[in-house]
């Protein structure tokens, strides 16, 4: 943490020849299970983790310009914060501009700044970089210009952003996990009515440890969007047929095969993954709860045969390397994490094997496919928050 601050600093005094003034930390995050449920009313259990954007921050002289400096991408962008913003061709720049968007669109008055930000969460790896850059930003408006928005503000506008700027349809689990995460608490988010409740990460003598494919995505063009679709497709005709029904969790699997002609195979599947993915999902935080690791790494282990059958968003090499972990001692669980399409898979392991997997997953991977597989151990950790510098020792 201190290198990432002490870089990101740094790279401030280059590119704006001053010293900043706030330091912000916002997290990328894990998911336990519950995938693709976050846009179909699910149950999600995400976490924030280790891995942080680092912005520094200092009010601008000119009060109505903001300035970029991305440090891991050597690009800047600065912008008039009177004139209306639309989308531009540098990717990461619209994360940014779409939260300033919401934050004017939603009546509020900010003014200048000059950012600079560098990152430790790897990107297209499905640990949410993206959410941690927008809520990022919008916790820095929100803390340097008084506004008065709420956690639950904070996450909506990082999605809203994604939404109208960047053009992923995403649901509101990154963002949030972002924002509310709690040091060794996994939260149980209700993605309706977004009430949530944090559960002790106890998993007794196991350790959750990423694997990282390599194999890099974004939802722009991965297919999440085209997911959307199809579970949209699904749903319009299921509430066509029972409009009683107020949330999409609590059709029944019957409801569903009464209309799965009408819905056509590749939404009906995908309804169904929804489906026992929601119900996997409340089986987990009560397995959570009652420390059966073992039943929770089973659930976690169901959830990547429906993404990678039902949902289709694995790929040839995450099915791999879950298959491979599975078959190694001491593995309760393992599955791919996130929108899927590449990134990380997420394992459950106890503690005394975690080497000798590592070991034996890494080499196999080589082997077939060529490529250093990449491992994170990471720790749950507090959502966005101010970094007090007289902390930092230069
Ligand atoms: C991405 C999206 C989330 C969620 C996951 C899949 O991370 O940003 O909203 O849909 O995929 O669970």
């Amino acid at each position: 943490m201190e290198k990432l601050i002490n870089y990101t600093t740094e790279a401030f005094r280059l590119a704006f020849h001053s010293e900043p003034e706030h330091i912000f930390l916002a997290p990328g995050r894990i998911n336990i299970i519950g995938e693709h449920v976050d846009y179909s009313d699910g149950f999600v259990l995400p976490a924030a983790i280790d891995k942080h954007i680092c912005f520094a921050v200092k009010k601008a002289d000119d009060p109505e310009t903001c300035s970029f400096f991305a440090k891991d991408f050597d690009d800047s962008f600065s912008f008039n914060i009177n004139q209306k913003q639309t989308p531009v061709s540098q990717v990461w720049v619209n994360y940014l501009l779409g939260v300033f968007n919401a934050v004017q669109e939603s009546g509020k008055k900010v003014g200048g700044l000059e950012i600079a930000f560098s990152s430790t969460i790897p990107m297209g790896s499905g640990l949410s970089s993206s959410a941690a850059l927008e809520c990022g930003f919008a916790f820095i408006l929100n803390h340097i210009f008084d506004l008065n928005l709420t956690k639950k503000d904070l996450a909506l506008i990082g999605q809203k952003s994604e939404h109208t700027f960047v053009g992923v349809n995403c649901g509101i689990m990154d963002q949030f996990a972002s924002v509310f995460g709690k040091e060794h608490q996994v939260i149980m988010l209700d993605c309706n009515s977004l009430e949530h409740q944090y559960f002790e990460a106890n998993l007794d003598d196991y350790s959750l440890v990423l694997f990282d494919s390599c194999i890099k995505h974004t939802h722009l063009t991965s297919g999440y969007n085209d997911r959307r679709k199809d579970v949209d497709k699904g749903k319009k005709i299921l509430w066509e047929k029972f409009p009683e029904i107020e949330k999409f969790r609590d059709f029944s699997f019957s409801m569903l095969d009464k209309v799965r002609a009408e819905i056509g195979e590749t939404p009906y599947k995908r309804c169904l993954y929804l489906l026992k993915e929601i119900k996997r999902v409340e089986k987990a935080a009560k397995a959570l709860s009652e420390g059966d690791v073992k039943y929770l790494g089973e659930l976690l282990t169901e959830t990547h045969s429906g993404l990678s059958t039902e949902f289709e968003v694995s790929c040839e090499e995450l099915d791999f390397m879950v298959a491979e972990t599975l078959k190694e001692r001491d593995v309760a669980g393992a599955r791919i994490m996130g929108g899927g399409f590449g990134g990380c898979s997420i394992n459950l392991i106890k503690d005394e094997n975690v080497d000798e997997v590592i070991k034996n997953i890494s080499a196999k991977y080589k082997t077939d496919f060529d490529i250093e597989m990449k491992v994170y151990r990471v720790k749950i950790s507090d959502g966005i928050y101010e970094y007090k510098r007289n902390e930092i020792i230069i």
